[in-house]
């Protein structure tokens, strides 16, 4: 515990979960807890006073965009940035590595969440701050992985040893392909559920297996229902569906919606979590909302915290 204290990010960017030591993985979740009670306690910190954090979102957030800002506001730091590029000088031509450039001169981190995959390295390469990858394309949600990591050990206890399943589209939704190398760094079993259409890239699921010795197995919704501890479920989104792949869309908008009624029809584990990324669409049935199955709300009440751990360490504000 006192070594992992020490652990610091310092400088770090935040672009892919294969950057990071499961130990300084460890350090944000214990970080991330002790900020979450230092808010549940109603303490205010002041601690990244003088600091400012650049949120430049090319598309759109509800929940990464304002965890971010409202994490830096509960540090004691201010927020600067956009939504959208409407009103800035992209507006006028700025191409993206000079928009990111700019910004680099009025803040000392960068938040991105850009269409494109790898955006946020792109960044990354040409400033001299730090940058936190918050959704690039199809590619990485570094952040996202750090808060449910944390909301599976905080709502069940544990993660090692847990059978999750992660359900939907598997090809194109960056939520998964962080969270399952998170999985595999805390020896979890993960279980993918998907259409073979929209299945695991097969690049991933071989780092994961040859670098962690991750446990992956394939099973079919009510198998996995069955087996699962925690259920990981993702909306079918629309947009990720690019030219030729729209067919593919209309074909399995609606392959998975879980509802009491699935749950109970497959034999679901009384204490089984589901969690979500969010927007729902129709994956998840509201009668699930009120029940103790429920974590895809109650996950979030982590997000600020979880947002600070990573602010506070890359700003070297916790050594
Ligand atoms: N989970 C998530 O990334 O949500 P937003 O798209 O609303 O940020």
């Amino acid at each position: 515990m006192q070594e992992n204290r020490l652990l610091t990010l310092k400088g770090r960017d935040v672009i892919h979960v294969r950057d990071f030591t499961k130990e300084e993985i460890d350090r944000l979740l214990e970080l991330t807890d002790e900020f979450d009670q230092m808010c549940r306690k109603g303490r205010k910190s002041k601690i990244a006073e003088g600091k400012i954090l650049a949120t430049l979102f090319y598309s759109p957030s509800t929940r990464t965009q304002f965890a971010f800002q409202a994490a830096m506001a509960r540090l004691g730091g201010s927020n600067i940035g956009w939504a959208g590029t409407a009103g800035t000088s992209h507006e006028k031509g700025e191409d993206y590595s000079d928009g990111v450039r700019m910004m680099e001169k009025f803040a000392d981190l960068i938040a991105i969440r850009h269409p494109q995959e790898n955006a946020t390295q792109t960044a990354a390469d040409v400033v001299g701050v730090p940058v936190i990858n918050c959704g690039d394309g199809d590619n990485q949600h570094p952040t996202q992985c750090f808060l449910e990591v944390y909301a599976i050990k905080k709502l069940r206890g544990e993660i090692k040893g847990f059978n999750v399943s992660v359900m939907g589209d598997l090809l194109h939704m960056r939520v998964a392909h962080s969270l399952v190398y998170g999985l595999a760094m805390y020896n979890a079993n993960t279980i993918l559920v998907s259409p073979k259409e929209l299945m695991l890239p097969e690049e991933i699921t071989k780092e994961l297996k040859e670098k962690y010795n991750a446990k992956i197995q394939l099973m079919e919704l009510d198998e996995a229902i069955a087996a699962s501890d925690v259920l990981y479920i993702m909306p079918m989104m629309e947009y990720r569906f690019k030219g030729e792949e729209k067919a593919m869309f209309e074909q399995f908008k609606n392959v998975y919606h879980i509802s009491l009624d699935t749950l109970k029809k497959a034999g679901a584990k009384q204490d089984l979590l589901i969690l979500a990324p969010l927007p729902r669409l129709d994956e998840l049935a509201r009668d699930i909302d009120n029940t103790r199955h429920q974590g895809y709300f109650k996950m979030y009440e982590y997000a600020v915290p979880s947002k600070m751990a990573v602010l506070a360490s890359i700003l070297g504000l916790t050594e």
